[in-house]
């Protein structure tokens, strides 16, 4: 027992670095660090609730915000070969800036050269007018006319004039000579500055595009039993098979698949070993860190589409349990190790007051967790602590030690939550607790009270195929 500082677990401190909340897996923590920060690799290797998916998880968060988009772009070469652009953000930063730098300014306040070129200022008297009013309402002289005035000047001249809706001047900025373009835009002008120039060189170029990884998005994608198509991508299919007037286009139909997803971020990859064939595909995205997108139906009007080259740059954590390593394909094995970290996670720990105070903290945080139940009482986590040490030398035959099983831990805590609630009380006691361990017993320790052990109930269970009456004592 230990005579813990706090009188209820709402009293309890938490940490907010989800990395800092995982208890009892030292070391694992500090290479899931060291990924994070090299982009290295991770096999994690535990029995179920010991912690795999929580620590990949959290690692996640380590890592910085993506900082590349990734959108297919329509071919009109070849529509079935759909492109693929990559723009960093720091590029599409500069084309929302450059939106807003296109100014709009009254024909006064741009150099007179210019006003005149676009035809509000008259050359003779220099009065302002719009545009469209071929002469000067002040003077009267044709603001259009050139100085030769013979009738064919005169006539190639307007319509040149007419044409200049544009006027391009340089300035100096920071020592650099930069383009500025001058506008007509109905009765005012527009400014672009070298910036605006070329977004709108880039919108002209602009071809149809769909983002298929977005900038905003998560940096942990998870994969469990994955089939082909939703680990590759697939392009989906079109039922009038893309036709130009009536179908999808193909670049449309582009779907990522979550090795693509996980761009830059963490694929976690649970029960890597039931993925059996599909291990090979990720293998070969982690070393090309680029895949393609196919269709992946032959039945299907998608299947006639490939879009080479999608990045998939993911950090891969990969999880399992010790008896499906073998079922684990070497080469992927030797891909993780080459580039990262094999973890076997820890089952228990040390009895340690340290630990019990962990421990302690993991029980403050479950509640919190799950939000419907009640605080507990020191006396409780007391209770807790003693039934993690029964479970390590249960499960473990771990002398001195605490469970590290924590999801199985986590629901004796909420299912003595719910008793206590049922009790009305205000916090979880120590009572509550040890009736949820009564309750919250396995079916195989059910078993073992009852027979005395599971050989007993096994063959109490085959008499009773034999004979019905035989496990109720009438024989
Ligand atoms: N080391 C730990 N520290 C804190 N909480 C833990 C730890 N291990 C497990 N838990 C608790 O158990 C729950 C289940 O853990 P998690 O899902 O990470 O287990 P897992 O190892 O991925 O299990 P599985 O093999 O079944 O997928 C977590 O949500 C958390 O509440
Ligand atoms: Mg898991």
């Amino acid at each position: 027992m230990v005579k813990f500082d706090f009188q209820d677990t709402s009293e309890i401190t938490l940490p907010t670095n989800p990395l800092e909340k995982i208890i009892g897996q030292d070391e694992a923590i500090r290479l899931a660090r060291i990924c994070a920060i090299q982009r290295r690799n991770l096999l994690l290797i535990g029995p179920p609730g010991t912690g795999k998916s929580l620590i990949a998880q959290s690692m996640s968060t380590l890592l910085p915000k993506p900082h590349q988009e990734v959108s297919v772009l329509h071919n009109p070469q070849n529509p079935e070969r759909p492109i693929i652009e990559v723009r960093e953000e720091k590029d599409i930063k500069r084309e929302e800036i450059s939106g807003i730098n296109a100014r709009i300014l009254e024909p006064e306040d741009v150099p007179a050269f210019v006003s005149e070129r676009l035809g509000f200022r008259c050359k003779r008297c220099g009065t302002l007018s719009s545009p469209s009013i071929a002469f000067c309402p002040n003077c009267g002289v044709d603001k259009l006319s050139r100085t030769q005035s013979s009738p064919v000047n005169w006539i190639i001249g307007m319509q040149e004039e007419q044409k200049t809706t544009r006027v391009h001047t340089t300035r100096l900025v920071n020592g650099k000579e930069e383009i500025m373009v001058y506008e007509r835009f109905g009765d005012k002008i527009k400014v672009m500055d070298q910036k605006t120039l070329q977004k709108l060189e880039q919108l002209t170029k602009q071809v149809p595009r769909k983002v298929i990884i977005p900038l905003d998005r998560k940096t942990f994608i998870a994969t469990i039993g994955a089939s082909e198509t939703e680990l590759l991508g697939d392009i989906k299919h079109d039922p009038y098979g893309g036709h130009q007037q009536i179908g999808t286009p193909a670049y449309l139909r582009v779907t990522p698949g979550t090795i693509h997803e996980a761009h830059e971020g963490v694929l976690f990859v649970d029960e890597i070993s039931t993925l059996a064939h599909l291990q090979k595909y990720i293998y070969t995205a982690m070393q090309d860190k680029k895949y393609p997108i196919s269709g992946r139906n032959p039945t299907s009007s998608g299947a006639s589409i490939k879009v080479d080259d999608v990045p998939c740059d993911f950090i891969l954590v990969a999880a399992s349990n010790i008896n499906d390593i073998h079922n684990i394909l070497p080469p992927l094995r030797s891909r993780i190790l080459g580039n990262g970290y094999e973890i076997l996670l820890n089952t228990y720990m040390p009895d340690t007051t340290e630990n019990k105070i962990k421990m302690a903290q993991f029980i403050s945080m479950e509640i919190k967790k799950d939000g419907k139940i009640p605080e507990m009482t020191a006396a409780g986590v007391n209770e807790i602590i003693s039934e993690a040490k029964r479970r390590a030398k249960l499960f473990d035959a771990a002398d001195n030690s605490l469970t590290l099983r924590l999801r199985d831990l986590s629901g004796i805590i909420r299912l003595s939550g719910d008793i206590a609630i049922g009790t009305e009380n205000e916090l979880i006691t120590s009572e509550d607790v040890k009736n949820a361990v009564k309750q919250g017993r396995t079916i195989e320790e059910q078993l073992k009270s009852k027979y005395g052990s599971l050989f007993n109930a096994s063959m109490n269970e085959s008499s009773y195929e034999k004979d019905p009456n035989a496990s109720k004592g009438i024989n």
